[in-house]
């Protein structure tokens, strides 16, 4: 197999993690960030996620790419792909076969917290792309974003809807930040999951086989094994919940009842009462005119917006513009 090149911002892992864990466990509405899921078991199960009957934004998604790949090669000549949040890169292969055959594409910089993740998807592309120049990036990019390398013109693909996963101001900075580190001209392909009824978005985050539930105790078994913390994921249950007033679905994690759980990593000690719930993550869902507002608003004029034949799920194509 063809060595990719990696290299990697994250540091001190464990770190980080401890500050984050301290935060949101104090806090008194308790909540982690969604990022802390994917070690490699975590990367495993959302793969497993991504083919659910029940989960639907990845294959909405994927029909939007798969239609609109060339058009996308077309209007950007890229020369660079830049992947934010890549996992498997599965869906990206779409854009690079459009790109290379357009015979623009020299570049494919894939940027994940998780190492396993983008080690193993950086190498199968290297191997499959031999004429790719691949450099893998592991980090966080909403921290090592001034770091991305490759030559204009440049797409950013943010896809899988993970955009949602951001609280809506950490949105604005970060679209900001990606406008920042572009030059005017260059591309942000946008992955955004669409609002939708209530019964649907609930079954896509809490599907019949428990992936989902298995994905969302995850973390705590990835805060037991880094921080030494005695979480029993069994004591807590799975929770999907549509939050109306904001557009987006929250999973959470509820104590089944009264606990103490020592977190010696993190110098802590948390207590939970029965039905007390940790907020693991939250997966915003969006219109058609907000997405545009936002992207509007970070320096970014919208040149397409599709989506799939369900009108489940939006990807717009967006160029920056002077702010
Ligand atoms: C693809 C990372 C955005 O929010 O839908 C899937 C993560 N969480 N099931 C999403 C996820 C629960 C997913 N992202």
């Amino acid at each position: 197999m063809t060595e990719a090149d990696l290299e990697s911002h994250r540091n001190d892992v464990a770190a980080e993690l401890r500050a984050d864990v301290r935060e949101g466990l104090t806090a008194a509405q308790k909540w982690l960030p969604p990022k802390w899921f994917y070690d490699a078991e975590g990367s495993e199960l959302f793969e497993k996620i991504t083919v659910l009957p029940e989960y639907y934004p990845t294959r909405s998604e994927r029909e939007v790419l798969a239609a609109r790949a060339v058009e996308i090669a077309e209007l950007t000549g890229a020369h660079t792909l830049v992947e934010l949040g890549s996992g498997s890169s599965e869906k990206t292969r779409l854009l690079l076969n459009a790109l290379t055959a357009h015979g623009t594409l020299e570049s494919f910089v894939p940027m994940d917290v998780s190492e396993t993740a983008l080690a193993e998807a950086a190498s199968a592309i290297s191997a499959d792309y031999p004429k790719l120049e691949v450099r893998g990036v592991v980090g966080d990019f909403t921290r090592h974003l001034q770091l991305l390398p490759g030559t204009a013109p440049r797409v950013v693909a943010f896809l899988g809807g993970t955009i949602g996963n951001f609280l809506p101001a950490e949105r604005t900075e970060f679209l900001r930040s990606v406008r920042e580190v572009l030059d005017e001209g260059e591309w942000l392909l946008l992955g955004t999951d669409l609002v939708k009824d209530r019964e649907i978005l609930e079954r896509a985050y809490d599907d019949a086989a428990g992936v989902t539930a298995a994905f969302n105790r995850n973390v705590l078994r990835v805060i037991n094994a880094e921080l030494g913390a005695d979480f029993d994921p069994d004591a807590f249950e799975h929770v999907s919940y549509w939050d109306p007033g904001h557009e987006w679905i929250e999973m959470r994690l509820r104590a089944r009842r009264r606990l103490e759980v020592h977190i010696p990593g993190a110098d802590l000690v948390v207590s939970f009462a029965e039905g007390e719930h940790i907020r693991t993550e939250v997966s915003a869902k969006f219109r058609p005119s907000g997405v545009e507002a936002e992207l509007a608003a970070a320096g970014f004029e919208v040149t397409r917006w599709w989506t799939d034949s369900q009108q489940r799920f939006g990807v717009s194509l967006a160029r920056s513009v002077r702010a």
